[in-house]
């Protein structure tokens, strides 16, 4: 078991991603709250401070360049290093447009493009401004939270009723190739990468429409955080193991 972990929570102040840093915290690492804006990630981290967390905020846009380099920047001169980076902000819509984008029969590419924009190449973005400091860790992990949504012998089942959606459902396949991708590739320096589905979670995320708990939902993304250094590489699972992929 790792001690004191330094992790950054991308999205980290409401949903899935506020269980993570609060599970986290109370394991006694020390975590990053990662939000848009900075009354936000304020907010968030002061409420887990008050119940005894080593919990900061750093404001971090996945979407824009410069707030993701200004907030590697808060994360060096605040620690010098990171030991765990959650790619966990996402997006199941552009908001205000009409779903109605996201169906092939009436699909809207800026709508697509704005989704991948936040669950594909944000994490991607956010990976490459944080890696120098993964870099400078003797742990470094980074877990992605995707979604057995996007598992292909899940989305080609005809029989499936999920809702089809061209956007949020393909940037959450290409989100779990983009893991396997970085754990090939980081591998060498030991930096383990994996992907995790939290399962179907009542947030904002779906209106509150999912059946477990932001608790239940933050579970398999900590487990995969506090790894040992030994631990696996290129997986992608959820409290019940491997996701079918
Ligand atoms: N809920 C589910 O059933 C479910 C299932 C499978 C996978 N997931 C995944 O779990 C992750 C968390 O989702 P959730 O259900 O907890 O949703 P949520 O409650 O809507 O939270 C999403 C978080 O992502 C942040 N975010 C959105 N766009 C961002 C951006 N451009 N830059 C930085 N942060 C951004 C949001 O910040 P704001 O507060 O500023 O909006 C919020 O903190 C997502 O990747 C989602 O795809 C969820």
């Amino acid at each position: 078991m790792n001690s004191n972990l330094i992790a950054l929570v991308t999205g980290g102040n409401k949903g899935i991603g506020r269980e993570i840093a609060a599970q986290l915290a109370r394991l006694g690492h020390t975590v990053i709250i990662g939000a848009r804006t900075q009354q936000r990630g304020e907010e968030a981290a002061a409420q887990l401070r008050d119940e005894g967390g080593d919990v900061t905020a750093v404001v971090l846009d996945v979407t824009d360049q410069a707030s993701v380099e200004a907030a590697a920047e808060a994360v060096e001169e605040r620690y010098g290093r990171l030991d765990a980076l959650v790619n966990n902000a996402g997006i199941s819509n552009q908001p205000g447009a009409d779903f109605a984008g996201q169906l092939p029969r009436s699909a809207d590419v800026d709508h697509v493009r704005y989704v991948f924009e936040t669950n594909v190449f944000g994490v991607i973005t956010v990976t490459s401004a944080f890696l120098p400091l993964l870099r400078a860790s003797k742990t470094p992990r980074i877990v992605n939270v995707s979604s057995s949504a996007g598992s292909l012998s899940a989305i080609s089942d005809f029989a499936n009723p999920d809702p089809i959606a061209v956007g949020y459902v393909p940037s959450k396949t290409a989100l779990t190739s983009v893991t396997m991708m970085y754990a090939r590739d980081l591998h060498p320096e030991g930096i383990l990468v994996n992907a995790v589905c939290p399962g179907f979670i009542a947030t904002d995320l779906n209106n509150h429409h999912g059946t477990g708990t932001p608790r239940d939902g933050a579970r398999q993304a900590v487990a995969m955080t506090i790894i040992d250094t030994d631990g696996p590489t290129g997986t992608f699972t959820d409290v019940n193991g491997p996701v079918a992929w």
